[in-house]
């Protein structure tokens, strides 16, 4: 069982990470095998709007780190996606990450002007969303749940959980921070509710 979770803060100790380390903790305490992507670290260029992908399900773009990434993405049980809040909404870096998630993406049009989105991947995961903010309240994290949303669905994810901490400008996530338990049990409950999905 593999949960990997992507993070987009560079700060590898930082509010964000330190969230979803212990969401994977949380898991591997269950026996769950875990990997962490820090987006910072990879070469992902920006999505170039081609349309490419509509057609063929894979990327124009075969030059930067993001295979590695979708790689890592296929062969998961669950994703976390953990993000902070920047000028109001997700990190350049998630944002990134998740357009280039669109070659998942499977459009069922009717022709006449509906259009459906689905996965093109046969696994269904689990996806848990961690958003993080300093000063600002809860409230800004909508628009980081709405394009957790949209990633989550394109590469068939149910949105199982979230897990929101806003402002860390005065309490920043330390050890005795209240989320620390919530993320812990968390990732416990994930790699129950996996094996109970594999059994069903
Ligand atoms: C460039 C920049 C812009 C930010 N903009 C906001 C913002 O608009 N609203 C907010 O509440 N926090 C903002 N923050 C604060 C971060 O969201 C906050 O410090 C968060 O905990 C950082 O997460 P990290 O420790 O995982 O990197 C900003 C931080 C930076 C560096």
């Amino acid at each position: 069982m593999k949960v990997v979770a992507f993070i987009g803060s560079a700060r590898k100790n930082g509010n964000t990470a330190t969230v979803v380390k212990q969401i994977l903790a949380g898991s591997q305490s269950k026996g769950a095998t875990t990997e962490v992507f820090y987006l910072h670290d990879y070469n992902i260029k920006p999505c170039q709007g081609c349309r490419y992908c509509e057609e063929r399900n894979r990327c124009k773009i075969t030059d930067d780190d993001v295979p590695v990434l979708h790689q890592a993405i296929i062969a998961s049980d669950a994703i976390i996606l953990g993000t902070p809040t920047y000028y109001g909404d997700i990190t350049g870096q998630f944002k990134q990450f998740v357009d280039r998630c669109y070659p998942f993406c499977q459009i069922v049009t009717d022709g006449k002007g509906k259009m459906e989105f689905y996965s093109i991947l046969p696994q269904r995961k689990l996806g848990i969303l961690v958003a993080i903010s300093g000063s600002m309240g809860p409230e800004v994290l909508d628009s980081h749940i709405k394009v957790a949303g949209h990633c989550f669905n394109d590469i068939n994810a149910e949105f199982w959980r979230k897990i929101l901490v806003p402002y860390t400008t005065w309490t920043p996530v330390t050890a005795d921070h209240p989320v620390m338990a919530t993320a812990f049990k968390t990732g416990e409950e994930l790699v129950e509710a996996i094996a109970n999905k594999k059994d069903g």
